[in-house]
């Protein structure tokens, strides 16, 4: 199983974002049984939320399911157990790569890494600009690439 993990700051808007929609393309492509998709936030306010508001709302807009899905803590196993890491900001990353070993560090990356086109690196923080729709359209582009790229990777 390739298990891959998107981090964000609270685990309630983008990273839960991003979990859902790539998991809904892993299941669209048949491979349920070879990836597996989670997500955790960098800070631990929102543990045992659901996904915001704006991000069920758009999710649920394009018929994607958000039920059941709580946040979470990212902790120091994750980066051994996973082995794709996606963070949704510079910060995130650095976050991330402050408690991981060089060979962990290797795993991580941004997601708009996978969207070179586009003019952002960061997929904005919709809990601050309100805008999730923006941030729907990043992260699904964005998870569409890196659905490509892990395929070809692992030879899937
Ligand atoms: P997220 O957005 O990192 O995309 O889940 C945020 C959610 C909550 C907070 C910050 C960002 N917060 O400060 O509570």
């Amino acid at each position: 199983m390739i298990r891959v993990l998107f981090v964000c700051l609270g685990n309630i808007c983008r990273s839960p974002m991003a979990e859902a929609v790539f998991r809904n393309m892993v299941a669209n492509a048949g491979l349920e049984n070879k990836i597996f998709a989670d997500s955790a936030g960098t800070g631990s306010w929102h543990i045992g939320k659901p996904p915001h508001e704006g991000t069920r709302n758009v999710l649920k807009s394009k018929g994607i399911d958000t039920a059941g899905m709580t946040g979470r803590q990212v902790k120091k196993q994750d980066l051994a157990h996973f082995d794709y890491i996606i963070a949704m900001d510079a910060s995130n990353e650095e976050n991330l790569r402050r408690f991981a070993s060089e060979n962990e560090a290797g795993k991580i990356r941004r997601l708009l890494d996978f969207l070179p086109e586009s003019d952002l690196r960061d997929v904005p923080d919709p809990y601050y600009t309100g805008n999730f729709e923006e941030v729907y359209d990043l992260v699904e582009k964005g998870c569409r690439r890196l659905l490509e790229y892990i395929r070809e990777r692992e030879n899937l």
